[in-house]
């Protein structure tokens, strides 16, 4: 079999377009600009490219977008003054703090600190306990992309073997959580493996739905891919630079041996990277049309 390669980036023009167009009406009808706030300490260059692509798409679908980079050596108490400075700011619908943190910074402290209701990364406690019972507000972004990806492509969840490899509080625990809910577009058997499993391809070999993100570039090879099975890859290796220098990229998934093997498969790039920034423009602008006393 020869996998249909599922473009996260196609995906995610279609999903732009529709919310350039809400954002267009929310403006129109209630005068409101949905705003959103990226925060980076420091200047590690992962952080900085995905904080750049998501400025540059806030500006792209008309948003109020503000970028605020901090020194790496910024102390724990002025991020947390920034933090209540904009949740405080009525512009502001959206506050997003890039992780990874310096060691110096308590990240649970700081995910605290941000008004869930303004939470689009949907990192909140309160956020990712809500998801737990059935009762989201905003999901995380990468999972939100990998749902979005799997519906439109016509997959099949009810009743499902999803295998997840990763269980990081980004990616792993709650696209699990998202997917063994008793919903639409969910409802799967949902087994989490993780750095501790015992047999691994044993578990991902049943797999109907397969989602990889294990942060090792080409983990999961052909021989543990089910016939058939589809193949969500959420890995970004940096494994090198193309000659005309910019970064080179793998996922976790042997994409060209498993391609032959699998029904759908991501790319990497353009597979789940577009779809996650798409999502956090969703989760803004849903949270500027609350605060505008929509949805
Ligand atoms: N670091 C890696 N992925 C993410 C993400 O989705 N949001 C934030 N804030 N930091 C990240």
């Amino acid at each position: 079999m020869t996998a249909r390669i599922i473009s996260g980036t196609e995906v995610a023009k279609e999903v732009r377009a529709r919310i350039a167009r809400d954002v267009a009406e929310l403006r129109q009808a209630r005068g409101v600009t949905p705003g959103l706030v990226t925060i980076i300490v420091g200047d590690n260059p992962a952080s900085v490219s995905y904080v750049t692509g998501k400025q540059r798409t806030a500006k792209e679908l008309g948003f109020y977008s503000v970028q605020d980079d901090q020194p790496e050596d910024v102390s724990e108490e002025k991020l947390l003054g920034l933090i209540e400075k904009y949740n405080n700011d009525p512009a502001i619908h959206g506050i997003l703090v890039q992780l990874p943190l310096p060691p110096h910074i308590n990240e649970t402290r700081v995910l605290y600190a941000i008004d869930p209701d303004k939470d689009v990364d949907g990192f909140h406690p309160a956020n990712l306990g809500r998801l737990m019972i059935g009762e989201a507000r905003f999901y995380p972004c990468t999972p939100f992309g990998i749902r979005e990806l799997l519906v439109r492509s016509g997959v099949e969840t009810k009743g499902a073997e999803v295998v997840v490899v990763g269980r990081s509080n980004i990616v792993g625990k709650p696209i699990s959580m998202m997917l063994v809910q008793k919903e639409a577009n969910a409802n799967a058997t949902v087994t989490m493996c993780h750095t501790a499993t015992r047999d691994l391809a044993a578990h991902t070999r049943r797999a109907d739905i397969l989602i990889v993100a294990a942060g090792r570039p080409r983990a999961v090879t052909a021989d543990m891919v089910k016939e058939g099975a589809v193949v969500i890859d959420v890995g970004v290796n940096r494994i090198g630079v193309t000659p005309e220098g910019k970064a080179k990229l793998c996922g976790d998934v042997d994409f060209e041996a498993v391609k032959d093997k699998a029904s759908f498969i991501t790319p990497v790039p353009g597979g789940v990277g577009p779809m996650t920034i798409t999502m956090l423009m969703q989760n803004t602008l849903k949270a500027a049309q609350i605060a505008a006393g929509g949805k």
